[in-house]
């Protein structure tokens, strides 16, 4: 009998790819998300890629007897992965409040239901936000969290938080926080990818968009920064590399490898490319030609974030295999597959 995976915000960017690793890996899936910020059809897509269609509910999380409900019809459960969250950093800034009802009400709501189960596996979507400007690079876990720059990064502090203060009294609760730095890229089969809804805020897509033509240009924030070029350091990881870092860590929590009942990953490549890096690497490896502008700073941009990788590669037994340049042509592939759909 397969084990049974709740994933919710499964038909996002991120959890679509993670449901095709985890159904790869022999797990049954079942996807909650509200589709505010994804689309029925990526369960296509999901079921095109490995012949066999996840179970899905469409369902807020904010609606607490919902929730309770779901686990009340679903027993079987033998672990949660947590995606389902608004995650916009410039929205957040406009409209904390919904930031913090939505991403952090839900996250309450599932705790409670694991918290009453004999055993419950919980791995939380975090991010490499949560350390702001880190005062030493490369970025290890202990890198001390800093007061965020956006309620959005916040609600991933208060979140890690909440998690961390159950786990201490819900010793049946075990949870690993995976902190991302930038996923970026698509499933090679083009058949699921990045869908930013309206003007993408992250660079990758709207550099896809911008050589597909769907955008003029593309707008470089700032190239007056400490840094070689000018322009800000990011860590890019492809996001098959981030969906298979989740089926690891599940497998550790399900095969009770766990060191505690409360564990914290970074997942990142442990390379630090710069904006005007991703622009080069993007037109060599696919001969596109992209028109860009050096315009101002983003406000609550930092300078450079990338991680150290060591923690993942020992403990984990994981670490990214894919090339900044394999994960562009990637995220190519996917938006010239998304353009000849849409014409
Ligand atoms: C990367 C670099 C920009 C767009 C955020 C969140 C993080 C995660 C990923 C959700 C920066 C520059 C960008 C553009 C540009 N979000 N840029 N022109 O800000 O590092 O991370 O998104 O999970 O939690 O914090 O990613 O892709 O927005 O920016 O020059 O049109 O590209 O200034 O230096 P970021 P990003």
């Amino acid at each position: 009998m397969n084990k049974k995976i709740l994933v919710t915000g499964g038909l996002g960017f991120i959890g679509s790819h993670t449901v095709v690793a985890l159904q790869e890996q022999g797990f049954d899936v079942v996807i909650i998300d509200n589709l505010s910020n994804s689309s029925v059809d990526v369960l296509g897509g999901i079921t095109r890629i490995t012949n066999k269609e996840p179970e899905f509910e469409k369902m807020d999380l904010r609606d607490k007897a919902a929730v309770k409900s779901f686990f009340q019809k679903n027993p079987d459960i033998e672990g949660v992965i947590h995606f389902a969250a608004s995650k916009a950093v410039g929205e957040s800034v406009e409209n904390p409040l919904l930031y913090y009802e939505n991403n952090l009400s839900t996250l309450v709501y599932l705790l409670q239901e694991l918290s009453e189960k004999q055993k419950a596996n919980f791995i939380f979507s975090s991010s490499c936000t949560v350390y702001g400007q880190a005062d030493n690079l490369p970025i290890t876990e202990n890198a001390p969290v800093k007061k965020a720059e956006s309620p959005y990064g916040n609600t991933k502090q208060i979140g890690e938080e909440i998690i961390f203060d159950t786990c201490k009294v819900y010793s049946n609760l075990k949870a690993i926080c995976l902190r991302y730095f930038n996923p970026i890229g698509a499933h090679p089969s083009a058949e699921i990818g990045e869908l930013p809804i309206g003007t993408p805020q992250n660079l990758v897509p709207f550099i896809t968009q911008t050589a597909i033509g769907k955008r003029k240009e593309l707008s470089v924030f700032g190239n007056d920064y400490p840094t070689e070029d000018g322009t800000c350091i990011r860590d890019y990881i492809h996001v098959m590399d981030l969906a298979r870092a989740h089926v690891v860590a599940l497998k550790r929590l399900v095969n009770n490898e766990e060191e505690s009942n409360f564990e914290v990953f970074n997942l990142g490549t442990g390379q630090g490319n710069s904006v005007l890096e991703v622009i080069n690497t993007f037109e060599e490896s696919t001969g596109q030609k992209l028109p860009y502008k050096i315009a101002n700073r983003r406000e609550g941009d930092v300078i450079a974030a990338y991680a150290d990788t060591e923690k993942a590669n020992n403990e984990l037994g994981w670490k990214a295999d894919f090339s900044l340049s394999e994960a562009l042509q990637s995220a190519w592939k996917w938006e010239k597959a998304v353009n000849e759909r849409n014409n």
